[in-house]
């Protein structure tokens, strides 16, 4: 991961491959926006405004103007960051991504900012920029035998506010969320051959071993049955992995008391190593991106294992239900039915709708936790039905506690990542009825089938404030591209650590 760090003018390293300079839209075209002495990064002298009016380059968030060095200097990189008004942090985070995007590595590229600062508070604005910079020198070359060409392998941010040490503080909680972001995603880019159940649990319990104040606990196989989670039993039954679910705890070292309690948030993650769908089988184009429906699992342990480093003030519990649903000799049938944690019997008529019987126990346990959670927020890659509602960019938010819900609406706004809140309505409980049990897993062909997942997911809730992330559009990037990276994006990781740390 590259390393982002603050330095002051005049502290720049000889050796840097580029210096990037921040352009912002003006009514004449891209202006410079530099403060800080250029010659401390090794410029002569900054670039004639001229220089910036190329065709295709207006310095929206996100382009890039590379100007070449002519003698053998660092290149000067112009990232833009659109028009100065409405300035907010995520044109921080793609200008930092566009960076590194242009600058190929090895080695380290500063960037220049301008003085004074703007487009919020300092602290605010470092993080930006190292989770914007860090996310877009992601890679996940593992399975290659020749990695590609890795991008910068430093940032140095030349600081304009000396003294403060609110950007360095920014920076280093960027870089943190940044890691927590590359475990998840490193976790769904993982061949689903190699991260059955039980390996994916063993990961998550090798993470939390080396997190402070976090504890972890692992159900088998025989445990599941014995706590009669059949709905994670059920889909399980067709693979020959067993399943497993992992719990894990973070107390925090300076508890915040609200109204004489300390908040307790408890998350649940959607682990399905992999779908295929079942005996309710998918395409092979449908599941050919399958080994990332363990998203909200890797998604949910990621933000609980960064809590202790960034301070989170309360109680966090993750609890992800993980399995693999295969279509083998012993697998559900389309019509049978269970009977869940909690006691309802749910009708299976399609297997292939198996997220939200997995989601369903998990949910329930949740809902036992005594004292009661003050919030139970889930994230699954659940219905494609959220894709066509709100394409790849925008995830359907739900929940049943308006407060609730606006708190992660905001959180999620103030990391770049969109949520739109979607209804619950009431006289759609008709579209999960069942003939034979007390409700189907499917909805009504064609018909608001992100909403019919989240209605039965509701009546697991035991009556808590929850909140339902629905990540099958948002999940995957189709194109590398800002700071995603093609494949798993993790997106979720950010907007709950944004909530959990927004008591205090
Ligand atoms: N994991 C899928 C949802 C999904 C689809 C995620 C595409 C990412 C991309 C989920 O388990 C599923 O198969 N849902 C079905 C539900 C239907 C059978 C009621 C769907 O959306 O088609
Ligand atoms: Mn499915
Ligand atoms: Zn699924």
């Amino acid at each position: 991961m590259v390393d982002v760090r603050v330095i002051g003018p005049g502290e720049a390293s000889s050796d840097l491959v580029a210096v990037g300079l921040v352009a912002v839209a003006g009514a004449d075209g891209p202006e410079l926006s530099i403060g800080t002495d250029v010659a401390s990064v090794g410029l002569d002298e900054p670039p004639v405004p001229a220089a910036l009016r190329r065709p295709g380059f207006a310095a929206k968030a996100g382009q890039s103007l590379v100007l070449r060095s002519a003698g053998g200097g660092p290149d000067v990189v112009v990232v833009g960051l659109g028009p100065v008004e409405g300035l907010d942090h995520e044109r921080w985070r793609k200008a930092a991504a566009a960076l590194v995007r242009a600058t190929g590595g090895p080695g380290s590229a500063a960037l220049v900012l301008p003085e004074p600062l703007c487009g919020g508070d300092p602290q605010a604005v470092g993080a930006a920029i190292a989770e914007g910079a860090a996310l877009a020198a992601y890679r996940f070359d593992d399975y290659k035998s020749t990695p590609r060409p890795s991008a910068v392998d430093g940032l140095l941010v030349v600081d304009p506010t000396q003294g403060s040490s609110a950007l360095a503080d920014g920076i280093a909680r960027g870089m943190r969320t940044a890691a927590a972001v590359a475990f998840a995603r490193d976790l769904i880019n993982t061949p689903a051959g190699d991260l059955a159940p039980a390996q994916l649990a063993e990961r998550f319990v090798a993470e939390m071993a080396g997190t402070a104040r976090t504890s972890v606990e692992v159900w088998d196989e025989e445990r599941i049955a014995a706590e009669r989670l059949g709905g994670l039993l059920g889909v399980s039954r067709g693979s020959l992995e067993p399943p497993r679910l992992v719990r894990a705890t973070y107390e925090p070292a300076e508890p915040v008391s609200i109204g004489g309690t300390t908040p307790h948030v408890v998350l649940v993650g959607k682990g399905i190593t992999f779908d295929s769908g079942g005996l309710s089988l998918k395409t092979a184009e449908g599941m050919s991106t399958m080994k990332t429906d363990m998203s909200g699992a890797a998604i949910v342990m990621a933000a609980l294992s960064a809590c202790a480093d960034l301070g989170v003030r309360i109680k966090v519990t993750a609890i992800a239900p993980i399995a693999e649903n295969m279509p083998g000799a012993r697998a559900l049938k389309p019509g049978d039915v269970l009977t869940m944690r909690n006691g309802a019997t749910v009708e299976v008529l399609n297997t292939d709708a198996e997220g939200r019987l997995v989601l369903a126990d998990a949910l329930s346990l949740a809902g036992e936790i005594e004292p009661a959670p003050d919030a139970v927020v889930d994230v699954a890659t659940l219905t494609g039905a959220a894709a066509v509602a709100l394409g790849t960019g925008i995830a359907p938010l739900y929940g049943t506690d308006p407060e609730l819900v606006e708190r992660i609406r905001q959180a999620g706004a103030s990391v770049g990542e969109r949520l739109w809140p979607m209804p619950l309505p009431e006289d759609y409980a008709e579209h999960i009825d069942s003939e034979v049990a007390d409700m189907k897993n499917t909805g009504r062909a064609g018909q608001a089938g992100s909403i019919a997942a989240a209605l039965l997911l509701e009546r697991f809730t035991s009556g808590l404030a929850w909140a339902h992330l629905d990540i099958a559009g948002t999940g995957r990037a189709a194109e590398t591209s800002g700071y995603l990276t093609k494949g798993g994006t993790a997106f979720g990781v950010r907007t709950l650590l944004a909530l959990v740390s927004s008591y205090c």
